[in-house]
Parts: C-alpha cells; structure tokens; sequence
C-alpha cells in the first residue's frame, strides 16, 4: 500500500455523505450484493448512534480504506456487526491488522469475539480461520430466505470456575 499511514478512528457514526459512500460501495460488493442490502439501508444505519456500537474506519490520507462495526456488550464478549477491506485495500493486510486492533482494544473487556458471516462467503470464512476464529454454528434463512449465516467465535478468555 503506498501513501501515508494508516489511520484507526472510533467514531460513534459516520458523517452522512461518509455513510452514503460506503454505504453505496458495500452494496456493490459481497456479502452485501448477494444479500440485496439497499444503499440507503446501510447510510441510515452508519450515520446513527448507539451506545452500544463503535465504528472503526480505516482511512489513509483521509481516504476510507475500510470499516468495521463492533457491538459491546455481546454474549459475554463484543460481536463483530460489519467487517469490510474497501476492494482497493483488499489483500494487503488491512484486515488483519484490523482484527488485530480490535482484540487488542477488547481484550480485557471481553471473554469472546463473535462474527456472522454468510454462508457463500468462503473467502473471508478462510480469512476468520485463520485468525482463530471457530465455526459455533449455521443459522439458516437469518438474513434472506434460503441463504445461511455461520456464526463464528474467537475465545479471547475461556470461561473458568464460577462467574
Ligand atoms: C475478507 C476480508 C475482510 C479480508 O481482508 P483483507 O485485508 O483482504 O485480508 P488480509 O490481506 O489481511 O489477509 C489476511 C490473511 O487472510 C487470507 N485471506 C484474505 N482474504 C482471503 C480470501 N478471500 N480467501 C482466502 N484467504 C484469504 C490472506 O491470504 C492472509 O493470509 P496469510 O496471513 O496466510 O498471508 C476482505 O477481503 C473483505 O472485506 N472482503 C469483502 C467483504 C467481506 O467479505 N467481509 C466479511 C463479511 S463477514
């Protein structure tokens, strides 16, 4: 990747044109396409605030280079709502340093990370495994009828004795 470094901003939602760009650049690519997300869906949803959610968007020389949503708290850990490399920014480490970041920014919160992803999307199945995380389980028909979710779990701090 050339140009400048690379930034982490934890934002609480996206400005409105931020989120109707990106917004508009998922639904072009999958697991989104696939799904039929709508644009304006995934703007609405970026640009507003929960207290609950962050988003960590990537950016280099002010340009966005990726973004994931994280949920806290989830299932005795932080679940991974959104997770997207921008095409450009694909296959160059981004989203594993991403990962990174987010467990290190997790880790003595939380006892588990949690991801969906569909079950088409072999890629970045590929991709999760090989940053520890583990198949839980399939949920079928979660999303869009006939199309199956896979939840994914990565234990940052296995259980232990009483809670
Ligand atoms: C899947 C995705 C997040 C991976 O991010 P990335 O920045 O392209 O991946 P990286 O370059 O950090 O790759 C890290 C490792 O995963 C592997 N990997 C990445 N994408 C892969 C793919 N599609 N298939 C198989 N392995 C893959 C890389 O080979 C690399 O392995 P290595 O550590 O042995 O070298 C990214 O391509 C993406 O956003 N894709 C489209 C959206 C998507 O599917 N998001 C997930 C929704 S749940």
């Amino acid at each position: 990747m050339s140009g400048g470094p690379l930034e982490f901003l934890a934002l609480a939602a996206l400005r409105r044109e931020q989120a109707a760009a990106i917004g508009a650049t998922l639904t072009g690519m999958d697991p989104w396409r696939t799904l039929g997300y709508q644009a304006e869906t995934l703007a609405r949803g970026l640009e507003s605030t929960h207290p609950d959610l962050i988003r960590y968007l990537a950016a280099r020389d002010g340009e966005p280079q990726g973004l994931v949503v994280v949920r806290h708290p989830w299932l005795r850990g932080a679940y991974i709502e959104l997770f997207a490399v921008l095409p450009p920014a694909q296959g160059r480490g981004l989203g594993r340093v991403a990962l990174e970041l987010i467990e290190s920014r997790y880790h003595r919160r939380t006892a588990n990370l949690w991801l969906l992803v569909s079950g088409f999307n072999n890629g970045a199945r590929c991709f999760y495994e090989k940053q520890g995380f583990h198949l839980v389980g399939v949920i079928a028909d979660l999303v869009v009828a006939g199309q199956d979710e896979v939840l994914m779990r990565k234990v940052i701090r296995p259980a232990v004795g009483v809670p």
